[in-house]
């Protein structure tokens, strides 16, 4: 059944269910360690991280393998500053190199599939200069989030820019291996509603650790939230710090 939403809608939909927190001003505040940095943005969506990079005097590129969502970041003030691909890692033009790489956002567990997540890790390691970093968070599954994704946990109104309203709550089953799946259904102005299954690898601080070790990184820190928490004392987070060995 084709959605009822648009493309335009889903992303002002994401928007809306996602703005700016404290997971922004921790990555944000890395980048911004020394100016003048070229940062790849990997897993960009609608350009929230992105945009806030670029305006702080950056040169970025976004990634995104959705094109609803690049197209969106693409509308947005500031776009212009920013070079957005459509693609995943196997887009990172050959001739770029840069100081830092960021997935924010839980990027890393939408990449569910362990093939994809190590060509990522090893597009990445590629494309950086020798000291450069890689930045993400990964949700830890020992704090098993999926457990709060209950209609009843997750229930929201939103009213988007162009005046519709939407509905939205989530459900989620656990599958075999780190594996969750993750349903989001929406209903738009009280009409019929949709849904979309997304699969998230909850990878556990060995799994990233070695993962991140066999694609030529060194892990510099392991944080369990954004205030530089230990595992299992932040906010249920994995937020990685690594960099290429020079
Ligand atoms: C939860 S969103 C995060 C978006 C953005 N980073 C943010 O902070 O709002 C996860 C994003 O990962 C992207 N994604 C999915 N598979 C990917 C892949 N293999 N490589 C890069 N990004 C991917 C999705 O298209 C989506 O935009």
């Amino acid at each position: 059944m084709p959605s009822p939403m648009t493309a335009a809608q889903l992303s002002a939909l994401y928007d809306a269910g996602n703005q700016w927190a404290e997971d922004d001003d921790f990555f944000l505040a890395f980048v911004n360690r020394r100016p003048n940095r070229r940062v790849l943005d990997l897993g960009c969506g609608t350009g929230r991280m992105t945009l806030a990079v670029a305006a702080d005097g950056h040169a970025v590129i976004g990634i995104d393998p959705n094109p609803d969502s690049i197209a969106a970041a693409g509308r947005k003030p500031g776009a212009e500053s920013v070079t957005w691909i459509n693609g995943t890692s196997a887009a990172i033009p050959h001739d770029a190199m840069f100081d830092v790489a960021i997935m924010t956002a839980h990027v890393a567990q939408a990449i569910n599939d362990d093939g994809d997540w190590s060509r990522t890790l090893a597009d990445i390691h590629r494309a950086l200069v020798p000291g450069g970093s890689l930045v993400f968070d990964s949700r830890d599954p020992a704090a098993r989030a999926w457990e709060h994704w209950t209609p009843a946990e997750t229930r929201r109104v939103h009213t988007l820019p162009d005046g519709s309203m939407v509905e939205s709550w989530m459900e989620s089953t656990v599958e075999t291996d780190g594996l969750v799946a993750l349903t989001e259904h929406r209903m738009l102005n009280g009409s019929t509603e949709e849904t979309e299954i997304s699969v998230l690898a909850f990878r556990g601080e060995e799994q990233l650790r070695q993962d991140l070790e066999r694609a030529g990184f060194t892990v510099d820190h392991l944080y369990g939230g954004w205030r530089g928490q230990d595992v299992g004392s932040g906010q249920g987070e994995l937020i990685v710090i690594a960099h290429k060995p020079a």
